[in-house]
């Protein structure tokens, strides 16, 4: 995709041209090269022109993307089915705590549907590190459950001593990536410089083994120009939520795959993608602030983290397999026999939550406990634990 064949708004033009510059800047400082991962911080979070801090409209059919919570309601009722005995559990007074609450879809859809089946939490936490998102989530809280709308909570930091259930939707594949090559049996970081013209790769240093996720330790299976990604940051964030969490359980889902599967010689190009109205293409560096860039998590590493940070991996599965097991199927049947019209937009929602060529198989869900028995279920229909 080119960006000069891309019709931009003006606003949309002058918050690209911006941060164009405030990266080639950086770039300067640095003798002409810097990171991908700093690339992408910038890209998506630099305050004010970045991706998720730019008033620019990202969410739903108007937007770049549509993710579970945006596309209807039958995500967050299944997820408020697989917390209902947590939540439900006397003396233990369990939260919600959402990390990246987006359009604040999934917040709404989770009070009504924990209201409806009479568990609803006294606290909903919200940890956003975007302020025009925040302030869209309060509009769509607001708007959609006023009457529980004073129950949530943004923070600033990471919250002490929490009890109940930490939850993140596509914000692990939304921290920012290294970008890794092999080149003659070796691995480099590539990094991001500017020619005069337009961002370019260009290789820097090797990689170290001990950074190396050990699938790629066999260099032999690897073709020269095999792209893929690393995530060191990821580690610090499972980390960081694993001490914040006193009692309970921390649920992600996002796109990804187990370490051998993510890593397979044959997926040669990796998984770093921009998206824009709804299409992803593989130019990351084009234009700055105006897409999503991410790329797949890797759920070994999440696991490994976990562990490390002491707590135990209880679940990993397909959104498909979590999905089903929560009722996703028998709420959507449901529907039929009230309003045909809903049970056709439920059979639509159904469909490209749960069928293996949307996202039914490449987006995962890991849970991951700390000093609770009862935890959030959906794991036993798919148990794709053996595969971390
Ligand atoms: C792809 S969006 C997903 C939004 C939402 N969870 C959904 O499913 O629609 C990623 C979200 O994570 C937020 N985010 C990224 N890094 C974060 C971090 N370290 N802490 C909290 N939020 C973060 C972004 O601002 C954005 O709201």
């Amino acid at each position: 995709m080119q960006s000069q064949k891309i019709r931009l708004s003006s606003s949309a033009a002058s918050i690209h041209e911006q941060l164009k510059a405030k990266i080639i800047r950086l770039i300067e400082q640095n003798s002409g090269v810097i990171a991908f991962s700093e690339f992408m911080q910038m890209a998506l979070y630099e305050s004010e022109l970045g991706y998720y801090q730019n008033q620019l409209c990202k969410f739903g059919q108007q937007g770049d993307f549509i993710t579970a919570p945006e596309m209807g309601d039958l995500f967050a009722r299944c997820i408020a089915n697989s917390m209902a005995d947590c939540l439900n559990n006397e003396g233990l007074n369990n939260d919600i705590f959402e990390l990246g609450a987006g359009s604040g879809a999934l917040a709404a859809g989770l009070l009504s549907e924990l209201e409806m089946i009479n568990v609803l939490p006294d606290k909903y936490y919200i940890l956003e590190s975007s302020a025009s998102l925040q302030s869209l989530q309060q509009q769509t809280l607001e708007s959609k459950v006023p009457e529980l709308a004073e129950r949530v909570i943004w923070l600033d930091r990471l919250p002490n001593n929490f009890h109940g259930i930490i939850i993140a939707n596509e914000v692990a594949d939304a921290l920012p990536c290294e970008v890794i090559q092999m080149n003659g049996g070796k691995w480099q970081y590539l990094g991001v410089a500017y020619n005069g013209e337009q961002f370019i790769w260009q290789p820097i240093t090797e990689v170290k083994k001990l950074d190396l996720p050990k699938p790629l330790y066999q260099t032999e299976c690897y073709t020269d120009g095999y792209t893929t990604e690393l995530r060191p940051l990821l580690t610090g964030w499972i980390n960081g939520l694993a001490s914040s969490l006193n009692t309970g359980s921390i649920l992600l889902f996002d796109y990804g795959y187990p370490q051998a599967e993510l890593y397979h010689p044959q997926r040669v190009e990796g998984s770093l993608r921009a998206f824009s109205r709804h299409q992803a293409h593989s130019q990351v560096l084009e234009l700055v602030g105006l897409e999503d860039i991410t790329s797949h998590v890797d759920f070994t590493q999440v696991a490994m983290s976990g562990v490390s940070a002491g707590l135990q991996v209880d679940g990993f599965t397909t959104q498909m397999g979590y999905l089903l097991e929560n009722g996703i199927l028998e709420m959507s049947g449901s529907a039929l026999e009230q309003n045909l019209e809903k049970h056709y937009l439920y059979s639509q929602q159904v469909q490209k939550l749960t069928s293996p060529g949307q996202m039914g198989e490449v987006v995962k869900v890991i849970k991951m406990n700390k000093n609770t028995a009862v935890s959030p279920k959906g794991f036993h229909l798919q148990d794709h634990l053996c595969r971390l």
